[in-house]
C-alpha cells in the first residue's frame, strides 16, 4: 500500500463559467482528499486542481469579450477559485496553464520527446473541428459533421508535429491489461480496451499553426507553432508537482512508488486520459506507479439531456448553494447517483434527499438528542460507560458502530469504485438504527419510571453515535461535522437551531 495519496481534478477550461459538472469532480476529490488525509495524515495527500487557459475555445471567448486572451482568463479564472471556496474544496494547490512553471515544463517535455525522434514534423490535410478542438479524417465524420458532438467541420491543410502514439499501443494494451485497476469502473477499462483492440492509434497531432491560433505554448523548436491544448494540458499533473533535471530526467515528491495516484476525471475525457497521457509518460520514462488510477465519472443531466447553453438548462452551483447550503449539496451529489454513472440533477431530488436523510434522519437525531439532554441533565452529557450494555438493539448499534470504520475504509480505493453512495448509506444505517432506538425505547417512559441509569446509558450511546457519525461524514460534509461536534461539545451541550430545517417543496419551487 502507498502510504501517500495524490489525486487530480481535470483542468476546466476557464471559457465560460462553472456549471454542476465541475463542481461534481471537484467535490468527489475534496471529499477523497480529506478522507486520505484521515488516513494516511495532513502532509501525505496533495489535491490538485487547475484551469485549462490555452486554445482556440478560450481565444473565442475572449475574442468575443473584447479582452485579450490573458485578460479573459484573468477574470474567469476568479469565478472558479472563488466557487472552489465557497464549496469547501480543500485543494493545496492550484495550477493555470499559463504560469511559467507550466509552460517550461510543456517545453522541456516537447524538446525531450523531439530529441528522442517521438515527435516528428509532417503535412495535414483533413477535416477540424474547433469547439472539440479535433482533427477528423474523412471517413470519421458522420453526415459531413464532428461525430463527436455533430457540429461543422472546416477543410485544413497545413505542416505540423506529430507525437508517435501509434507506436506505444502494444505496451499501453498490456500495461492496462497487467494493471486491473488503472482504468475504473470496469466498464471505462473495456471501452479503452475495446477501442484499442479495434483501432490502430493514429499519430496524435500535436501543434497548431500560430498564424491560425496564437493563443498556445509556443513549440521550443518550432516557433511558428504552438502546442495543441490537450498535449500541453495532460502534462499540469507533472508540472504542477515536479521538474525535469538538465538529463531529462523528471522527479517529485508526489510521483513514484510509495505514491497512490488518482486521476478523477469525466467519461467524455477518457481517451485522453487513458491513452494520450500513460503513453506521453512512458515516452518520457517517467514509470507509472504500481497505484495509479484514472477513474471516469458518469454526467449530470437535466431531465435525461445534456447541460448547454443554447437550452439554457445550464446549472449554477453557486445558485444551489444559496438555495440549499454547500452540505446539502455536497451530500446530494455524492449520494444520489452511484460514483460512475450518469444522473438527473433536479432541485425536487435535492430537497427529497434533504427533508428525507438530512432533516428527518441526521438532523432530527442530533436535535432529539441534544434535547433530551437539555431536559434531563440541564445540558450536561451523562458521565456512564456504555460498553456494558447488553440490551438487543443497544448491542446491536455498538457492534454497528464498531465495524463502520473497517466497513467502509476500503470502499474508497480503485478496487471498490470510490463507492460513496455505499459508504453513505452505511453511516445512515447508524443514523437510522440510533432513531429507531429512541423510538422503541421511549426515553419519556424511562424518565417516568425513575429508570435513572438506563435513561442515562441510553442518552450516552446516542451521544457516541452521533460522535461516530460526525467523523464519518467529516471529508463528505466538512461544515455539518464541525457543526455537530460543537453543538455537541466534549462534556457540556452548545445546543443551536436544528442542523436542517425542513424544506416545503411548494414553497421552494414558488
Ligand atoms: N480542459 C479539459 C480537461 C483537461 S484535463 C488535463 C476539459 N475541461 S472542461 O471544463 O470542459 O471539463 C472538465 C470536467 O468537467 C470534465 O471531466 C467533464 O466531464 C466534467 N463535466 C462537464 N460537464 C459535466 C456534467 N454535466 N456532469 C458531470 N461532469 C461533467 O475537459
Amino acid at each position: 500500500m502507498a502510504n501517500k495519496f495524490y489525486i487530480t481534478t481535470p483542468i476546466y477550461y476557464v471559457n465560460a463559467s462553472p456549471h454542476i459538472g465541475h463542481s461534481y469532480t471537484c467535490i468527489a476529490a475534496d471529499s477523497l482528499a480529506r478522507h486520505y488525509r484521515q488516513k494516511l495524515g495532513e502532509n501525505d495527500v496533495w489535491f490538485l486542481t487547475g484551469s485549462d487557459e490555452h486554445g482556440q475555445k478560450i481565444q473565442k471567448a475572449a475574442d468575443e469579450a473584447k479582452l485579450s486572451p490573458q485578460e479573459f482568463v484573468d477574470k474567469v479564472v476568479m469565478q472558479f477559485k472563488g466557487l472552489w471556496g465557497k464549496l469547501d474544496i480543500s485543494n493545496n494547490d492550484f495550477i493555470r496553464t499559463t504560469e511559467a512553471r507550466h509552460i517550461k515544463t510543456v517545453q522541456k517535455v516537447l524538446e525531450i520527446l523531439h530529441e528522442k525522434g517521438d515527435i516528428y514534423q509532417d503535412k495535414y490535410e483533413g477535416w477540424y473541428c474547433t469547439p472539440c478542438e479535433t482533427f477528423w479524417m474523412e471517413l470519421q465524420l458522420k453526415d459531413g459533421k464532428c461525430p463527436d458532438c455533430g457540429r461543422s467541420v472546416e477543410k485544413i491543410s497545413e505542416t505540423n508535429y506529430f507525437f508517435k502514439l501509434k507506436k506505444y499501443q502494444e505496451w499501453l494494451v498490456k500495461y492496462i491489461k497487467d494493471n486491473p485497476n488503472f482504468i475504473r469502473p470496469e466498464t471505462r477499462r473495456n471501452e479503452v480496451l475495446s477501442f484499442l483492440a479495434l483501432n490502430e492509434l493514429a499519430d496524435l497531432c500535436i501543434s497548431r499553426p500560430s498564424e491560425r491560433l496564437g493563443w498556445g505554448i509556443p513549440l521550443p523548436f518550432s516557433p511558428e507553432h504552438v502546442t495543441y491544448v490537450w498535449f500541453d494540458a495532460l502534462v499540469n499533473y507533472i508540472s504542477a508537482v515536479g521538474s525535469f533535471d538538465a538529463k531529462g530526467k523528471y522527479s517529485s515528491p508526489w510521483w513514484g512508488p510509495d505514491v497512490n495516484i488518482l486521476h478523477l476525471i469525466g467519461k467524455d475525457i477518457l481517451r485522453q486520459h487513458a491513452i494520450y497521457w500513460p503513453i506521453i509518460l512512458h515516452a518520457l520514462d517517467i514509470e507509472l506507479p504500481k497505484e495509479m488510477t484514472i477513474f471516469a465519472h458518469g454526467w449530470w443531466l437535466i431531465a435525461d439531456a445534456k447541460m448547454s447553453k443554447s437550452k439554457g438548462n445550464v446549472v449554477s452551483p453557486l445558485a444551489m448553494v444559496d438555495k440549499f447550503g454547500i452540505d446539502t449539496y455536497r451530500y446530494f451529489l455524492l449520494r444520489d447517483v452511484p460514483f460512475g454513472m450518469d444522473g438527473n440533477f433536479s432541485e425536487d431530488a435535492i430537497i427529497k434527499r434533504f427533508n428525507g436523510d438530512l432533516a428527518n434522519d441526521l438532523g432530527n437525531l442530533v436535535y432529539r438528542t441534544l434535547t433530551m439532554i437539555e431536559k434531563y441533565y440541564q445540558g450536561n452529557i451523562p458521565d456512564i460507560n456504555i460498553n456494558n450494555i447488553h440490551a438487543g438493539r443497544a448491542k446491536d448499534i455498538i457492534e454497528k458502530m464498531k465495524l463502520l470504520p473497517n466497513k467502509n475504509g476500503p470502499l474508497l480505493c480503485a478496487g471498490f469504485d470510490f463507492n460513496f453512495g455505499a459508504v453513505l448509506e452505511n453511516i445512515w444505517g447508524l443514523i437510522n438504527s440510533a432513531n429507531k432506538y429512541v423510538e422503541e425505547t421511549k426515553p419519556w417512559n424511562l424518565a417516568k419510571e425513575n429508570k435513572t441509569e438506563e435513561l442515562k446509558q441510553f442518552i450516552r450511546l446516542l451521544v457516541e453515535v452521533i460522535r461516530e457519525v460526525a467523523g464519518a461524514i467529516t471529508p463528505f460534509m466538512p461544515r455539518t461535522a464541525e457543526s455537530i461536534k460543537e453543538q455537541l461539545g466534549s462534556d457540556k451541550i452548545k445546543k443551536g437551531a436544528p442542523l436542517f430545517p425542513r424544506i416545503d417543496a411548494k414553497k421552494s419551487n414558488a
